[in-house]
Formats: C-alpha cells, sequence, structure tokens
C-alpha cells in the first residue's frame, strides 16, 4: 500500500523490516507536552492507535548507558506529504528517554520501528448497533485519538471527544484536535470539569442512545479500568489503548503479557495496544501508566 491511498478504518497496517532513519522536522510546546514531527520516507500511514517505537539518533546511551532501548510511542497524526509520510507524536518528559526525544531538534534524525500493533476498530466493529464514537482521553493518552478523530471525521463517523488532565502541567495535546466541541475534565480545575473525565463520560452513557456510539478510551490504567466498567456495567461495547513496559515492540521479548479474560495471556505490542474492554479482566497492568 503506497502513503496516501484510502484505507478503510481500522485497518492495520504492517511494519516494514527493521528500522529507518528519519529526520526530525518540527518541535512545539503543546501545554505541558511537546509536539513532534519527522517525515518516514519508507513505511505506509499508520492506521490509529498503531506505535512506533522511537530512538534518537545521537545522544541515545549516554555515560549511565540510558536510554539504552527504543520506546514505545502512539502515533498523534499522520499525514502524506513530499518525501513520505509526516508523522506527529506527543510526549511527556518522565524518563531520559522521553526527555531526549522531548529535546530533539529539527534536523536531527531518529531511529522509528513502526507501524505496529492492532489499531482502533470502527464502532461497528466494536458494537453491531454502534453508528458514532465518544473518544475519552487522559494525559499523555490524549496522542492516539487526536488521529481516530481525524480518522472518524473523514469517514463522516460522528465522533465525541472527552478528555481529563490532572492538572496544568499535566495537560497538553489539544492542538492536535484541531476542534472546539472537546469537552474537558481537570482534577484540579483549572479547566472543565473540576474532577475527573470519566464523570462526564457516566452522564454521556446515562443518555437513551448510550449504545449507538462505541467508546474508545487511552489514559492512565485507573481511568481506563473505570471506562471499561462503566461501559461493561452499562452495555456499550468499548475499546482501550493500553501500556505495558515494551523492550522490543514486536511480539520478540514477552515483556509486554498481560492477562486475557479468557485465561492465558495476550502480548500487548502485537495483540494489541488496542484490546476490547471485553477480552481484559482488568485495565490496572503493573508497570504501566505515568
Ligand atoms: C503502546 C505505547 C504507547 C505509548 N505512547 C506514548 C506517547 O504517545 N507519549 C509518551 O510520552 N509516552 C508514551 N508511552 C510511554 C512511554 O513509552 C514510556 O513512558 C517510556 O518508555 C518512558 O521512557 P523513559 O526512558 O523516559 O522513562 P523510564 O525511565 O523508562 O520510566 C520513567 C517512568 O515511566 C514509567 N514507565 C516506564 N515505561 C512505561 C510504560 N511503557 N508505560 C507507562 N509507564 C512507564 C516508569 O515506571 C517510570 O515511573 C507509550 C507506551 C506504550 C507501551
Ligand atoms: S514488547 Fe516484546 S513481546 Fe511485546
Amino acid at each position: 500500500m503506497t502513503a496516501g491511498k484510502a484505507r478503510g478504518l481500522g485497518e492495520r497496517m504492517v511494519a516494514p523490516f527493521g528500522r529507518r532513519l528519519c529526520r526530525v522536522t518540527r518541535n512545539l510546546r503543546s501545554g505541558g507536552y511537546r509536539i513532534f514531527s519527522a517525515v518516514d520516507p519508507a513505511g505506509p500511514e499508520p492506521s490509529a492507535g498503531q506505535f512506533y517505537m522511537l530512538a534518537a539518533e545521537s545522544r541515545w546511551g549516554g555515560d549511565q548507558g540510558r536510554p539504552y532501548l527504543a520506546r514505545a510511542f502512539s502515533v498523534a497524526d499522520a499525514e502524506p506529504e513530499s518525501g513520505g509520510v509526516r508523522l506527529d507524536f506527543l510526549v511527556q518528559a518522565v524518563g531520559p528517554g522521553t526527555a531526549r526525544l522531548a529535546a530533539l531538534e529539527p534536523g536531527e534524525e531518529m531511529w522509528i520501528n513502526g507501524p505496529l500493533g492492532r489499531p482502533f476498530s470502527a464502532p461497528a466493529e466494536v458494537a453491531t448497533e454502534a453508528a458514532g464514537a465518544i473518544l475519552v482521553g487522559g494525559g499523555i493518552g490524549v496522542a492516539p485519538l487526536a488521529i481516530w478523530r481525524r480518522r472518524l471525521l473523514r469517514a463522516g463517523v460522528p465522533a465525541r471527544v472527552l478528555l481529563g488532565f490532572r492538572d496544568r502541567a499535566n495537560s497538553g495535546g489539544l492542538d492536535l484536535f484541531d476542534c472546539s466541541e472537546i469537552r474537558l475534565a481537570s482534577e484540579d480545575g483549572h479547566t472543565g470539569h473540576r474532577g475527573y473525565v470519566t464523570d462526564l463520560l457516566s452522564v454521556l452513557l446515562e443518555g437513551d442512545d448510550a449504545g449507538s456510539a462505541a467508546v474508545y478510551a487511552c489514559g492512565p490504567p485507573a481511568m481506563l479500568e473505570a471506562v471499561r466498567v462503566l461501559c461493561t456495567d452499562r452495555g456499550v461495547g468499548c475499546e482501550l489503548a493500553m501500556e505495558a513496559p515494551m523492550a522490543c515492540g514486536f511480539g520478540a521479548c514477552f515483556g509486554c503479557a498481560i492477562p486475557q479474560s479468557n485465561g492465558g495471556y495476550m502480548r500487548l505490542c502485537v495483540d494489541g495496544p488496542v484490546v476490547r474492554g471485553d477480552e481484559i479482566e482488568t485495565a490496572l497492568v503493573p508497570g504501566s501508566g505515568h
């Protein structure tokens, strides 16, 4: 498939073999986070919900040897442009890898491997009667919902957006949404509803038409678990974009294994990161979320 060719919602794109070098084209502040972009010269256009393993070409592995492995990043937007596909990422600096990526300057290079993993599915695939979408994002987890909203919009699928943040420092990424009809929540009350984003979801799901939309969520484990429970209780289909510590990103190390609801384990990098709510017993995955 060539970059730019129209594809169906939720089609999984497979990564070309090996990693490749991309040139960084911009790095902007977005609230307490940063948005950085790079042009992928050889990869396919990713699907919403997929991720890349990223590493800066220089100053990756300093005196202490950290960061060493590439870090997993959800793609926040992707558009074909001259020379390849522009990939946008949203980053919160929480450790050595994310701090280095957040400091990338235009003209620098970065290694990428992707697009990886299972993307979001169209609403009718999540629940047969669902024709619209409710997107629920928390903190840095708003990233994959930005590209998903754009893809849904392009396909003519109505999408309502609910985003929540802990406080001003731990918020950002609204520039990626480019729309005014977002409903916001913040735990410290600096913007929108004072409280959790799941309070807003709970109100929406009280409506008679709740079953006409599928819910898509990405955020900290406690938020994802609250979304999963709310949707299960009300019989609403949902998909969750989850995180687990990932060393390889393509199924080889088993470091990202999480329990499934029907017994056994799934590798979140190949069987996720997007999973249906009924595929897992809990979204409270040890070692995930920050
Ligand atoms: C599929 C996927 C998509 C992701 N998308 C994004 C994104 O779009 N933007 C973004 O900023 N981050 C994203 N992350 C999280 C990011 O990959 C981790 O925060 C990163 O590995 C941290 O690296 P570090 O070297 O900066 O910090 P580390 O030293 O590795 O860790 C710093 C802190 O983050 C915690 N942490 C480490 N790894 C993870 C992890 N995988 N998940 C949650 N917490 C972790 C640690 O417990 C520690 O508290 C994603 C993770 C996954 C698995
Ligand atoms: S990160 Fe290695 S198997 Fe999933």
